[in-house]
C-alpha cells in the first residue's frame, strides 16, 4: 500500500489508439482519481494514434521505438524514462508488449494492465475473437497487477458484458471498450488511495 498523502505520478504506455489513456486522463481531469496527476505517456509506436490526443491534453509523450533493437535495450530506456519522471504507478493502456521478470521487479506491485476479457479466460491476443469462437455467452474486461505471467497477476477489478448471438469482433470489442473506459478509472484509483490489500492472489479493497 502507498502513503495516501503523496501525489500519485502515472505514467501511461500505449502502442495504439489510447482511448483507455484518454478515459484515464479524463478522469484525472474529473477529479475522478484523486491524488493522481499523469506524468508521462510512452508509447513503443512513434505512428500511435494515442500519441497526438495526448498531446493535444497537454499530456508529456516520448517515443520509445521496439523496433530494430534488443528488448533488454528497450526495456532499459523504457525504465530509464520513467525513473527520471519518478513515476509511482505505471498503467499499461492497450500496450502490446511482455514485460520481462526485470521490468516487473523493477516496479513490482506498481503496473497495472487492462485486458478486454474475464481472465484468467482468453489471456493474449485478440481475447474477443478468441471468447467469440469458444462460444462464450458473457465476457468482459479485466483490472489487474502485472506480473510475469501473461495476463496472469492478481485481479483488481472486473466487469462483464454479454456476448450475443449477432457480435462480431468489432461489436463485442465496442462493448468491452466501453466497460473498459469505466473500468481502468475506477481500479486506478482504488490503488492510488491505497485502501486495499493483496491477500496471496486476491487483491481486496479497504474502502
Ligand atoms: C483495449 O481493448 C485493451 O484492453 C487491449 O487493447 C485495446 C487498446 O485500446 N489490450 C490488450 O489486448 C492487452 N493484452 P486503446 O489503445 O484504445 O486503449
Amino acid at each position: 500500500m502507498r502513503e495516501p498523502s503523496k501525489n500519485c505520478r502515472l505514467g501511461i504506455l500505449i502502442s495504439g489508439r489510447g482511448s483507455n489513456m484518454i478515459a484515464l486522463a479524463d478522469a484525472v481531469g474529473q477529479g475522478q482519481i484523486p491524488g493522481a496527476e499523469i506524468a508521462l505517456v510512452i508509447s513503443d509506436k512513434s505512428g500511435a494514434a494515442g500519441l497526438a490526443r495526448a498531446s493535444e491534453r497537454g499530456l508529456k509523450t516520448l517515443v520509445i521505438e521496439r523496433d530494430g533493437r534488443s528488448r533488454e535495450d528497450h526495456e532499459l530506456q523504457t525504465i530509464g524514462a520513467l525513473d527520471e519522471q519518478k513515476i509511482d504507478l505505471v498503467c499499461l493502456a492497450g500496450y502490446m508488449r511482455l514485460l520481462s521478470r526485470y521490468f516487473v521487479e523493477s516496479y513490482r506491485g506498481r503496473i497495472l494492465n487492462i485486458h478486454p476479457s474475464l481472465l484468467p479466460a482468453f489471456p493474449g491476443l485478440a481475447a474477443q475473437r478468441q471468447a467469440l469462437d469458444h462460444g462464450a455467452k458473457w465476457s468482459g474486461c479485466t483490472v489487474h497487477f502485472v506480473d510475469e505471467t501473461l495476463d496472469g497477476g492478481p485481479i483488481v477489478a472486473q466487469s462483464i458484458v454479454p456476448v450475443l448471438d449477432d457480435d462480431t469482433e468489432e461489436s463485442l470489442s465496442a462493448r468491452i471498450l466501453e466497460q473498459e473506459h469505466r473500468l481502468y478509472p475506477e481500479a486506478v484509483a482504488l490503488i492510488v488511495s491505497g485502501q486495499y490489500e493483496v491477500v496471496g492472489r486476491r487483491v481486496l479493497s479497504n474502502r
